[in-house]
């Protein structure tokens, strides 16, 4: 068993919160595909997005995805379009698990609607964007992304729990996943 969780989802779903607790719970190591390529490009994502362009961004994704996943037992929180990429998805489905964290639209506004280190957020939540509007085009690409999130081995709704509940949870099914010598 390749002991390797990708933690998917759309941004702002809590995949880089959850992401730590769950490997110090598992005393796993924890990776987060964004600030690892932020580290090896030394450039923030926003950055290469505007420079390079998303193809650019997408292509050092995908080879650093590979690099981490050279390693055993760890946590790797995805970028919220590493796994739309079908060459992505199946190298993770052939080399660990992957957990969609499920959440809302109201949820994604309220986390990020201050945030402005996301280029493709930064498109859709303008600045004078109303709560309404602001909302209703986080779902339109949700809607357009979940098709992709759902080919996910596991779907965790996160807004059904607190998180440490959520955290407690997930680590049941790995440990279902993997039995319990870990
Ligand atoms: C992206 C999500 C971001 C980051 C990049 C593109 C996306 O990661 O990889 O800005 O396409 O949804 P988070 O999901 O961690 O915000």
């Amino acid at each position: 068993m390749k002991r390797r969780i990708y933690l998917t989802g759309f941004m702002g779903s809590g995949k880089s919160t959850i992401g730590p607790i769950l490997a110090n719970t598992l005393g796993w190591d924890f990776f987060d595909l964004d600030k690892v390529i932020e580290e090896k490009k030394n450039k923030k994502v926003r950055e290469i997005f505007d420079e390079e362009g998303e193809e650019s961004f997408r292509e050092i994704e995908s080879v650093v995805l590979k690099e981490i996943s050279q390693k055993e037992k760890i946590i790797i929180s995805l970028g919220g379009g590493t796994i739309i990429k079908k060459d992505n998805l199946d190298f993770m489905k052939s080399n660990g698990v992957i957990i969609y964290l499920k959440t809302s639209e109201e949820k994604i506004y309220q986390r990020l609607r201050f945030k402005t280190d996301r280029p493709i957020m930064n498109s859709i939540l303008t600045e004078n964007v109303s709560t309404a509007d602001g909302i209703k085009k986080i779902s339109e690409l949700l809607t357009k992304r979940e098709k992709y999130y759902l080919n996910a081995d596991v779907v965790f709704d996160i807004d059904k729990y607190p998180v440490g509940v959520t955290v407690d949870k997930i680590i049941q099914i790995i440990k279902q996943r993997y039995g319990k010598n870990n």
